[in-house]
């Protein structure tokens, strides 16, 4: 018997296309004998067919029409490595309408149009694959799709952008300036090509959605979340959290009550004890617990972005889509009609609980701290401790407060009423501070 050709299309040849390009080539052989198939790069599509490249495609193997690669009837895998919901997301339909995999990245997409996505594989017989759009090398969707199938899951959170990690652990360390430091990060091929997804929380939002939907089954958007990013983190933040025995990182933070059957996504800059796994985890790693009510907390550590950890998931899906292809054996059945149709009631925000850092510049003169005091017990918050220290500013004070347990109503309130104070020389910093009970 001959052995079968598998030809795979690559849509995209930035940073995560040349991976794919670069690793395949490489472990072809031993990949070929696992797998019992030939593999042929067959395609690649790019905007600028003169760029020049660190791997090396032959010249007939270069478009520069991605969707000739979805709708040509050669290619079984089409891999889409461009980014973006533009293109990116005609190329997926139309693959997917003529019933070819589609391997992704694109967790942008996935959030904007993960329902018409799955539709449009339900409808065409085609099969979507996205094992590279969360947590880089990070094999998380298999975990939560495959690994722990048999858990119901009331809690997951973790760092999900490499980006922000990689910024706020050489601010902590270093003491290297913000803009310096994400120009290293976009050299490296870790930023998005608009690196305001990555500190504005954006993108950590997309993958927490996509989290979100294999862990309940429903897609929410960016707009149904709480999403800050780290642009107002500064390096006398990272100090001060230091000091009162914490690092800070960017968490999504997916929360289900199932008495009340609710959902909470929330993204923001979090203090986390220093004694917890995530506050060790730097650089551009990615970390995520995942709560389980059989298995109980497991935790996943990887590197979350960058060239060679996100071809090691693309492949990684590539394996998995040529063992349907030769054998039929589906690791991503498509979702079913009911499935897709399930809603969950949002947990209001204003009720969500944590304890708080609250950074602020004051007027330095008798009276202000007791004002500032006065003002969070009229709103029921309690102070834990307080740090005062000279301002880069003439005659004021940096101020950090951290609260006992309030809630986000009675946070939202009291900042408000702060601002107000003419006291006070700038608008309050709202930190959260974890405490998971897992
Ligand atoms: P890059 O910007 O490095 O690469 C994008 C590629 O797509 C380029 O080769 C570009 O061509 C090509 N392209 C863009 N638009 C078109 C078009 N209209 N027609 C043809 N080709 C086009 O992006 P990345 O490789 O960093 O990211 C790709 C995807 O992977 C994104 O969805 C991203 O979010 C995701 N991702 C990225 C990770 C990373 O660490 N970088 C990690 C995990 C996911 P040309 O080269 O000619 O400009
Ligand atoms: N820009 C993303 C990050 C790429 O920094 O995490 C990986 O998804």
């Amino acid at each position: 018997m001959s052995t079968r050709t598998i030809r795979i299309g690559l849509c995209g040849l930035g940073t995560v296309g040349q991976g794919v390009w670069k690793h395949l080539t490489a472990n072809r052989t031993a990949l070929e004998d696992r797998l019992g198939v030939r593999i042929e790069l067959a395609k690649a599509a790019v905007r600028d067919r003169s760029r020049a490249r660190s791997v090396k495609v032959p010249a007939h193997c270069l478009v520069d029409d991605p969707m000739s690669i979805a709708r040509d009837p050669s290619i079984d895998i089409v891999c889409e490595l461009m980014g973006g919901t533009g293109i990116a997301k005609k190329v997926t339909l139309e693959a997917l309408s003529r019933g070819k995999i589609v391997v992704s990245a694109n967790k942008a997409l996935l959030c904007e149009s993960g329902a018409a996505v799955f539709a449009a594989a339900r409808k065409g017989g085609g099969r979507f694959f996205f094992e590279a759009s969360v947590a880089g090398g990070i094999p998380i969707i298999k975990a939560l799709r495959e690994g722990l199938v048999a858990n119901r899951f009331r809690l997951i959170y973790g760092i999900l952008n490499g980006t922000c990690n990689y910024i706020l652990t050489r601010m902590a360390a270093e003491g290297a300036g913000y803009p310096e430091i994400l120009a290293d990060a976009k050299r490296l091929g870790f930023a998005e090509a608009d690196e305001s997804l990555d500190v504005e929380g954006w993108d950590t939002a997309h993958k927490a959605s996509i989290l979100a939907h294999l862990a309940h089954g429903v897609w929410l958007k960016p707009n149904q979340m709480t999403v800050e990013g780290i642009t107002k983190i500064t390096q006398a933040d990272l100090r001060h959290a230091a000091t009162l025995g914490y690092g800070i990182k960017l968490l999504a933070i997916i929360t289900r009550d199932f008495a009340r059957d609710e959902l909470a996504v929330r993204v923001h800059p979090t203090l986390v004890p220093k004694d917890r796994v995530l506050a060790n985890v730097n650089g551009v790693f990615n970390g995520i617990a995942v709560v389980g009510d059989v298995v109980g907390t497991t935790t996943y550590i990887g590197r979350g972005a960058g060239q060679d950890a996100t071809a090691s998931a693309v492949i990684s899906d590539i394996a998995d889509a040529i063992v349907l292809l030769t054998t039929g054996r589906d690791v991503t059945p498509v979702e079913s009609a009911a499935r897709a149709a399930r809603t969950v009631r949002l947990a209001p925000p204003e009720r969500l609980r944590s304890r708080y850092y609250v950074r602020t510049t004051v007027k330095d003169r008798p009276g202000v701290l007791a004002q500032i005091a006065t003002v969070m017990a009229r709103h029921g918050v309690s102070i834990e401790s307080v740090i005062q220290t000279t301002s880069e500013r003439p005659n004021a004070a940096s101020l950090i407060l951290t609260t006992h347990e309030s809630d986000e109503r009675a946070m939202g309130a009291t900042l408000a009423a702060l601002g107000r104070l003419r006291s006070l020389l700038e608008s309050p910093l709202l930190l959260r501070i974890a405490d998971f009970s897992d």
